[in-house]
C-alpha cells in the first residue's frame, strides 16, 4: 500500500513512524511533514491547506490510502475530496467534522442525544451574549464557534474578562469567521482528561486514553498553548469509568451523527470533564490529537495502518486492538518565547544521544533542515521527547534523561509533566 499521511506536526511524525512499521506499507509520503519525518518518509512539497496539490500528489504518485492528521483540513472538506477520488481516507467528511468545527453545533448535538456537558446558550448578537453574561455571573466560559487554533476558549474568572472575551471574537474578529457566533458556557471543575474512540462509520472500538498539559508553565500555568506534554493511559480512567463514557457519551454522539446522515470515520477524539458527578463533555475533535498521539502509538502493538485502513474501509468490526504493557509519556521541547513570539533557526544537537536511551523516541513538530544539513527549529514546538517505560513515573524519568541530552539552548520544556499521575 501507497500511503499519505497529510500534516506536519509531532502527531503526523508519530503517525509515520508507526505506519512505517506496517509490513502492508510499500512506501509512505508525507504532505509537507518535517525534518523528522524526511527519515521515514519521502516528504512531497505541498502546503497543508492546498487541497488541489494534496488530490494532484494522491494521483502522480498513485496513493492508495490517505490518512488526514489537522482538522482544518477536515473542515475543508479534504477527506470527501479524497474518497471522491476513489481513495480510502481516514478522516471524517466535513458534514462528520462539524462536530469539531463548530461548538454550537457540537453542543447542540449533545443536548439532543443526552450526553452531559456544559450548560450553554449561542449567540450570533454581541449585546445580546454582554447582557446573558451580565445575568450569569462569573466564572463561565466563552468560546468562538469555530476553529481558532486552540487560542477561542476563554475561561473568565470576572465579567470584564468575558465581555472582553465576546468583543474580541464578536466585533474585533481576532478569530475571522470563527468568531461571528459564541457560544457561553458553564465552567466545570475536575480532571481533564483525553479519550479517543476508532469508528468505520458503522463500528466504533475504544483506542486509548491519556492527559495533555495545556498551559506553557510548571504547576499548570500561564497561557494555554497546543500541549506542553502528555502521557497515556490516563490513570483517572479505569476499565469502569471507560465502559460508563462509552455508553453515556460516545455511543449516543455517534449515533446521533449517523441518523443526521453523517456517519463518522476516523477518529473520535472526547476532551472530557471529570466532575464530581462524573464525565463531562468539554469539547469534541475530529482527529487526532497532539501531544496526545505521541504518547498513545508508541504503546500500540497492533498493526496502526491496519487499523486506520479498517476504518476507512467499514472493517473495523474484525480489527483488534492490543497494547504493549508499557505506559509513555512525552515532554515537549518549544522555542523560548511560546506561545508568544519567538524567533525560528537556532540549531539543535544530540537528538541522536537521546535516542540512544533505552525506549526513547524524539518525535519532531516544527523542525527544518538547514541548507548546510543542520536540524534547525521551525516552529513554536518543536520536538516531542517520548519515553515508554513500565509506569508513567519511569518514563518520565526516562523522558527528562533524554531531554538533558538534547542540546539546545533556545528551547524550553516544563519540568513536571505528568505530575498528577506520579503523584496518584
Ligand atoms: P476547548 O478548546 O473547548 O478544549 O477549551 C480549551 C480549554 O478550556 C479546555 O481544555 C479546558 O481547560 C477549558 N475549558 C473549556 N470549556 C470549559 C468549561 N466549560 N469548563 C471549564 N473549563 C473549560
Ligand atoms: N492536545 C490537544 C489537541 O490536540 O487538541
Amino acid at each position: 500500500m501507497k500511503v499519505l499521511v497529510v500534516g506536519s506536526g509531532g502527531r503526523e511524525h508519530a503517525l509515520c513512524a508507526a505506519i512505517a512499521q506496517s509490513p502492508q506499507c510499500t512506501k509512505l509520503y508525507c504532505a509537507p511533514g518535517n525534518a523528522g519525518i524526511a527519515d521515514t518518509a519521502e516528504c512531497l512539497p505541498v502546503k497543508v491547506d492546498d487541497k488541489q496539490g494534496i488530490l494532484a500528489a494522491c494521483r502522480a504518485h498513485n496513493i492508495d490510502f490517505v490518512v488526514v492528521g489537522p482538522d482544518a483540513q477536515l473542515e475543508q472538506g479534504l477527506a470527501d475530496d479524497v474518497r471522491e477520488a476513489g481513495i480510502p481516507c481516514f478522516g471524517p467528511g466535513r458534514a462528520a467534522a462539524e462536530i469539531e468545527w463548530s461548538k454550537g453545533f457540537m453542543k447542540d448535538l449533545c443536548a439532543r442525544t443526552d450526553v452531559p456537558t456544559a450548560a450553554y446558550k449561542r449567540f450570533t448578537d454581541a449585546d445580546a451574549a454582554k447582557a446573558y453574561i451580565k445575568t450569569q455571573g462569573v466564572p463561565l466560559v466563552v468560546k468562538a464557534d469555530g476553529l481558532a487554533a486552540g487560542k477561542g476558549v476563554t475561561v473568565a474568572q470576572t465579567v470584564e474578562e468575558a465581555v472582553a472575551a465576546v468583543e474580541d471574537a464578536m466585533v474585533d474578529h481576532i478569530f475571522g469567521k470563527s468568531g461571528t457566533e459564541v457560544v457561553i458556557e458553564e465552567f466545570m471543575e475536575g480532571q481533564e482528561a483525553s479519550f479517543f474512540v476508532l469508528s468505520d462509520g458503522k463500528t466504533h472500538k475504544f483506542f486509548a486514553t491519556a492527559q495533555d498539559h495545556k498551559p506553557v508553565f510548571d504547576g499548570d500555568k500561564g497561557p494555554n498553548t497546543g500541549g506542553m506534554g502528555a502521557y497515556s493511559p490516563a490513570p483517572i480512567i479505569d476499565d469502569a469509568m471507560r465502559d460508563r463514557i462509552m455508553h453515556e457519551i460516545i455511543e449516543p454522539v455517534l449515533n446521533g451523527l449517523r441518523d443526521m446522515g453523517r456517519p463518522f470515520t476516523g477518529v473520535l477524539y472526547a476532551g472530557l470533564m471529570m466532575t464530581k458527578t462524573g464525565p463531562r463533555v468539554v469539547e469534541f475533535n475530529a482527529r487526532f490529537g497532539d501531544p496526545e498521539t505521541q504518547v498513545m502509538l508508541p504503546r500500540l502493538k497492533s498493526d496502526a495502518l491496519a487499523l486506520l485502513y479498517a476504518c476507512a474501509t467499514d472493517s473495523l468490526d474484525t480489527a483488534a486492538i492490543e497494547w504493549r504493557d508499557e505506559a509513555a509519556l512525552t515532554v515537549i521541547l518549544a522555542t523560548k518565547g511560546y506561545p508568544g513570539e519567538y524567533k525560528k533557526g537556532s540549531v539543535i544537537r544530540g537528538i541522536d544521544k537521546a535516542e540512544a536511551l533505552p525506549g526513547v523516541t524524539v518525535f519532531h513538530a516544527g523542525t527544518r533542515r538547514a541548507d548546510n544539513s543542520d536540524l534547525t527549529a521551525n516552529g513554536g514546538r518543536v520536538l516531542c521527547v517520548t519515553a515508554l517505560a513500565l509506569t508513567i513515573k519511569e518514563a518520565q524519568k526516562r523522558a527528562y534523561e533524554a531531554v538533558d541530552l538534547i542540546d539546545w539552548p533556545e528551547g524550553f520544556c516544563r519540568r513536571d509533566i505528568g505530575w498528577r499521575a506520579v503523584e496518584t
